[in-house]
């Protein structure tokens, strides 16, 4: 009788654990992106933010693009080094901006020029691939921050 009861009570217990990973799974979006048009022929650096609304910490792991390498880095004291993984807080955002957080394109096979679009793709942990549509914008442009 006792091993007839225990997978019942095994099976329970996971779709009560199906149950609250859905409401609490990570849930990214990314907004504002774009690239300032790249002065060099070789590298560019590019910006957004990504929300994540889920209840679930998520990451950000690699980012691809078709125009080169891309990888992600941190400004540390004025000077900047890659970093592998980013992390993308429950609830909050991870934000690349000029001066801090900035993606960092290099080996362009063209060189984005305004008014053109870069795919992005990013890989998060638990979200899986987002794919950004990211503009090129003048080289002095700077986003209304909105405050
Ligand atoms: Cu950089």
């Amino acid at each position: 009788m006792r091993r007839a009861v225990v997978p019942v009570a095994v099976v329970t217990g996971v779709l009560i654990l199906a149950g609250c990973g859905s409401e609490d799974a990570a849930d990214v979006s990314v907004s504002g992106a774009y690239m300032p048009q790249p002065v060099s022929d070789s590298m560019a650096a590019g910006y957004l933010t990504v929300t994540n609304k889920g209840g679930t910490k998520d990451e950000l792991t690699s980012v691809t693009s078709d125009v080169g390498e891309v990888t992600a880095h941190e400004t540390v004291g004025g000077s900047m080094q890659q970093v592998e993984d980013l992390a993308v807080p429950a609830h909050g955002q991870l934000v690349f901006k000029s001066g801090g957080n900035h993606l960092m394109f290099d080996k362009l096979k063209r060189k984005p020029k305004q008014g053109e679009t870069v795919t992005v793709k990013l890989r998060f942990a638990e979200s899986g691939t987002v794919t950004v549509r990211m503009p090129v914008k003048p080289a002095t442009y700077t986003p209304k921050t909105g405050h």
